[in-house]
């Protein structure tokens, strides 16, 4: 399997538009490299695409992929589908964007199905897409040879969604687990965690390569926790350092390629000099910069 990092940053993408801290400043003037908002493709075939998440950003990125770019008849494309992990903007606002693409098929757990009701009604008018539940018993096959099964891993509810959606279902949250039939490769795609779990570690532990939620290194990294608080970790995304920290949990996993991604601006592994992205580093686990393709 192929697997393409189209972007890789939180919502917002880095620098942030609204945001004038030093890291977005340096990101600005060219200093660090720029991130657009967190979205994979990945194929078994070459020929049929799946896109994990479609984030707001996903024009620039189809456009950057050349494997991806439309043809040979006028309007065919190579991208048959998004997998969802959640109902968050950033990842299901890219859907208005593929508006009008024939016969796309979504996957998205039951509440995520739920919460976008009114929108799949409208993107059906641009063309009928397939709507399929990514949580149905035994998982699910793609085109291209690619088995695979989605696993809550979260109950984070995105801020638009009102209170009376929020609590019917608690699955607003999954990780995929995709397998290339042909090669035996097996990613583990988890960009939105808020609690490390057991369900984790025994996906990490026959994953080959893990694709992780990066969001924050550290709890008080946007200046809300208190010393006793839940601090980020309360906005669904489990922090990078500290002893109950992801870094942490994917130590016990160094069979695994390891990769962090969905960096939030804050966040100073986009700063390749940093002591965070060599503490990181002297784990063995990787940040990459947009646009990096790897086989599995
Ligand atoms: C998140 O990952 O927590 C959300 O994307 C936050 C947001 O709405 O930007
Ligand atoms: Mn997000
Ligand atoms: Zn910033």
């Amino acid at each position: 399997m192929r697997v393409v990092l189209l972007g890789t940053a939180a919502g917002g993408g880095f620098p942030q538009w609204n945001c004038a801290c030093a890291l977005c400043a340096a990101a600005r003037d060219g200093k660090l490299p720029s991130r657009t908002q967190e979205c994979v493709a990945l194929t078994g075939n070459g020929r049929d695409w799946w896109l994990l998440n479609a984030s707001p950003d996903i024009r620039a990125q189809l456009t950057a992929t050349a494997a991806l770019w439309p043809g040979p008849g006028p309007r065919d494309t190579p991208v048959r589908g998004v997998l969802l992990t959640d109902a968050e903007a950033d990842h299901v606002s890219g859907l208005t964007v593929l508006r009008g693409a024939p016969d796309l098929k979504v996957y998205a757990a039951p509440p995520v199905g739920t919460v976008l009701a009114p929108a799949r009604g409208a993107l059906d008018r641009y063309a009928p897409w397939q709507w399929a539940d990514s949580l149905a018993d035994g998982g699910f096959v793609l085109a291209g040879g690619l088995v695979v099964t989605a696993h809550p891993v979260g109950a984070k509810v995105p801020a638009y969604v009102p209170p009376e959606l929020a609590e019917a279902d608690g699955r607003w949250v999954t990780a995929y687990r995709v397998e290339d039939l042909a090669t035996g490769g097996v990613l583990l795609y988890a960009p939105c965690v808020g609690a490390w779990s057991d369900v984790l570690d025994e996906l990490c532990a026959e994953a080959d390569c893990v694709l992780l939620d990066g969001t924050f290194f550290s709890a008080d990294e946007m200046g809300t926790a208190a010393p006793t608080g839940p601090g980020q970790a309360a906005m669904g995304h489990l922090p990078v350092s500290g002893p109950h920290g992801s870094l942490a949990a994917l130590a016990r996993h160094p069979r695994a390629r390891r990769i962090y991604t969905h960096l939030n601006n804050t966040n100073p592994l986009v700063d390749p000099a940093s002591r965070a992205r060599a503490q990181v580093a002297a784990e063995g686990v990787e940040v990459l910069p947009d646009g990096i393709e790897f086989a599995l």
